[in-house]
């Protein structure tokens, strides 16, 4: 796969995935309010690439700052992290991101102040979220890879691949690691109205890859949870509450209740970092919505009659009660979600002191 995002002596660079599967071409985000563009304006989403890509943005406003002492370079922090948070509101890996980069800066000013030393850890801090993100979905992908089943179709929704992490993914890591074990999987994605994230992005990874895959409308999905032998579901997530309630791409509840109507496990594979358990269910987390214009056009051209009014909220909460099981990096968990969730978080708890004690 050829790489979602990349830290250069430039900027952030970000395959713009507006332009998949047409065109592979990188935009060069060269300050923080680029970067929060890139977010804003998807060209490049999923919850971890989110994550990683405000990561590398406060790391390159911090490399841009001409503050004098710690104070103003605070201010300066407080400023890039708002505008950064400010972009979409539903995935918290970019809350965990800056929160991570703001922790980074705490330790490095206790030092005497020296603007490029500060500068430097936080550089080295953002890619060690990027290359710890690959890790992570490996580890999620070894854990989930035994789920899957020997043979037989499994479907997706939404993009939860390479593309929407700093490589590998994690509901197509899962699928990744289970082919790679040889399983004979064949790989059912939803296009993914109104963004087409499995018709443009989610079918152009499986296939570069040379896993099979059959694109579907979402409409569809019933239909083969039903009659067409789907063994189980995948799915990533972009918030998850204490108690398991999983915040995904609008269509996934569907999905989650056609599956449990016909008895097919429902799959979710999320990072530690996407928990969020200071929510005590899904009601609380906070849903984007975007502009109803990708819904009543398809790339500029109308497909709806001018004027009507359209809604585009861009996720949905699946109630835990039709989760399975959610697969991390640290394990599996499942139901009751919230004692289950809670150790998880508490593995990497301990994990990320050691290597924040070491690193920053
Ligand atoms: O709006 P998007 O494309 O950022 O939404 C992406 C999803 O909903 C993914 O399923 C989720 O972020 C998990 S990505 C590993």
């Amino acid at each position: 796969m050829i790489p979602t995002l990349e830290w250069t002596q430039e900027g952030v660079r970000l395959l713009d995935q507006r332009l998949l599967p047409a065109r592979t071409e990188y935009l060069l985000c060269r300050d923080v309010p680029e970067v929060a563009a890139g977010i804003r304006d998807m060209v490049v989403r999923g919850a971890p690439a989110i994550g990683v890509t405000a990561a590398m943005g406060v790391a390159l406003g911090v490399k841009q700052s001409r503050a004098a002492d710690l104070p103003a370079m605070q201010r300066e922090l407080d400023a890039i992290c708002s505008t950064l948070q400010a972009t979409r509101p539903t995935a918290v890996n970019l809350a965990w991101a800056l929160d991570r980069m703001r922790a980074c800066f705490q330790s490095a000013g206790r030092e005497p102040f020296d603007r490029g030393r500060i500068a430097a850890r936080l550089e080295q801090e953002a890619l060690a979220v990027y290359a710890e993100d690959i890790a992570i979905n490996q580890a999620i992908g070894r854990h989930g890879a035994v789920l899957m089943p020997e043979q037989g179709r499994v479907l997706t929704h939404c993009n939860a691949g390479a593309l929407a992490t700093a490589g590998y993914g994690t509901a197509l890591g899962v699928i990744r690691a289970a082919v790679a074990q040889g399983k004979k999987l064949e790989i059912f994605a939803d296009e993914t109205r109104p963004y087409l994230q499995g018709a443009r992005l989610t079918v152009w990874e499986l296939l570069q890859d040379g896993i099979p895959a059959r694109l579907i409308t979402d409409s569809m999905a019933g239909h083969f949870l039903h009659h067409g032998g789907i063994r189980a579901v995948v799915v990533g997530a972009d918030r998850i509450a204490a108690n398991g309630d999983v915040a995904n791409k609008i269509g996934t509840y569907s999905v989650a209740v056609l599956a449990r109507e016909n008895q097919v496990p429902f799959y979710v594979a999320a990072p530690v970092s996407t928990l969020d358990l200071s929510l005590a269910s899904g009601e609380q987390i906070p849903i984007e919505e975007r502009s109803p214009e990708e819904v009543t056009h398809f790339q500029g051209a109308p497909v709806a009659p001018a004027g009507v009014p359209a809604a585009n909220p861009a996720f949905d909460v699946t109630p835990s009660r039709y989760v399975t099981a959610i697969i991390t990096e640290h394990g599996v968990a499942r139901a009751p979600f919230e004692p289950a969730l809670k150790a998880l978080a508490g593995k990497s708890r301990s994990a990320g002191r050691a290597v924040r004690f070491r690193d920053c």
